[in-house]
């Protein structure tokens, strides 16, 4: 097979199971996603032993069903690329053995992806794509990085958070506010109703120079103002936007700063967080502001999603990585750990 076939991707990293088709050149083929969201609901979060058994519940039929909807076999393929971390390990493991037993199975290689590798390059995939190189600003449940990216695997980490990601924030303090999980979502729809008011709170780690961030101060405060003041639901509709403007607020000023410091023009921004419409706003006016400009993957593929597992595959093996020899899964695996494909 040449690197012009197409690539399954493969994600199981946490809660979702995602399988698509990406193919270099024409673009994406097929992808499913199936959320376990309401699976975990009950818990108020991911419960890992549920997450590994519903991905080997529902992979083998997403699997069939993609490569039906892009009219493929898996021989056609070039290669099976899966998410081999960081992530929940068990989780991490079904993807890794299924993806193994197919590439196997078919003849073809498989690629092990970094979950955080599949975010940061899913802005390629639209149209207009940026040219290297670019800042990227990771947001996710797990994650918040900034990293000066010069290409597939050329990644300098410039900045990450101390103690919770970005995501984690909202999930834990829409728990304070007695959202449902997941909380991102349901906090900035609850910042959508609220306003400004006398809530403020603090933007961690701006005032001193550097790129690392510190989430979990921020949370403490929203708790220490809801023990305090006791707001009513109108008023915890403020308490949402003044959180969710301390953290774009604070995620817009290192952004501007990375930006200064490598001297680039270009901006992406993946991962869940990179959903929220006023960190959108916020960052479109500000790095617009700079001459610069600001690219997203699709809201849907910010999330996690098969779609970009598939097509970082696809550059990996366009540029002559293959198959990782051993099963590969990871449940820490840091971004800068990562090698250029030619040097794999
Ligand atoms: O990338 P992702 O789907 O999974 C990880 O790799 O972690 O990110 C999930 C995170 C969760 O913390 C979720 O609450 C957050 O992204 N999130 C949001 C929004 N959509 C998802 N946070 C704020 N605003 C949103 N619209
Ligand atoms: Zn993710």
């Amino acid at each position: 097979m040449t690197a012009a076939s197409p690539v399954l991707g493969i994600e199981t990293s946490c809660d979702e199971t995602g399988v698509a088709v990406f193919l270099p050149g024409r673009g994406l083929l097929a992808h499913a996603l199936y959320s376990q969201v309401a699976l975990h609901a009950d818990y108020g979060g991911v419960v890992p032993e549920l997450a590994s058994r519903d991905h080997i519940r529902k992979l083998a039929p997403l699997v069939r069903q993609v490569l039906a909807e892009a009219g493929i076999a898996g021989g056609d393929l070039a290669a099976v690329a899966y998410t081999a971390g960081p992530g929940l390990i068990g989780a991490l493991l079904v993807g890794a053995a299924v993806a193994s037993g197919l590439a196997a199975g078919w003849s073809v290689p498989r690629v092990a992806v970094h979950h955080m590798e599949g975010h940061l390059l899913a802005p390629l995939m639209e149209a207009d794509p940026p040219a290297f190189p670019f800042v990227a600003l990771l947001v996710s449940g797990g994650h918040t990085l900034l990293v000066d990216v010069q290409g597939v695997g050329r990644y300098r980490l410039l900045g990450d958070t101390r103690d919770d990601a970005v995501g984690e924030a909202f999930d834990k303090t829409a728990k304070l506010l007695g959202l449902g999980y997941p909380g991102g979502p349901a906090l900035a729809r609850l910042a959508d109703r609220g306003g400004p008011s006398d809530y403020h709170f603090p933007r961690p780690m701006t005032r001193r120079p550097g790129l690392d961030f510190s989430f979990s101060g921020l949370k403490t405060a929203v708790m220490d103002a809801l023990r305090a003041r006791r707001p009513d639901s109108a008023e915890r509709a403020d308490v949402a936007w003044a959180f969710q403007e301390a953290v774009v607020d604070t995620l817009t000023i290192k952004c501007r700063r990375a930006l200064e410091a490598t001297g680039y023009g270009r901006l992406i921004v993946a991962g869940g967080v990179g959903a929220n419409r006023r960190l959108r706003e916020r960052l479109n006016a500000e790095v617009g502001g700079l001459g610069g400009t600001v690219h997203y993957p699709r809201p849907e593929f910010c999330t996690d999603n098969g779609a970009m597992i598939a097509h970082a595959g696809a550059l990996r093996l366009s540029e002559g990585v293959l198959g990782a020899t051993e099963l590969e899964a990871r449940a820490r695996w840091s971004l800068d750990e990562l090698r250029p494909p030619a040097a794999a």
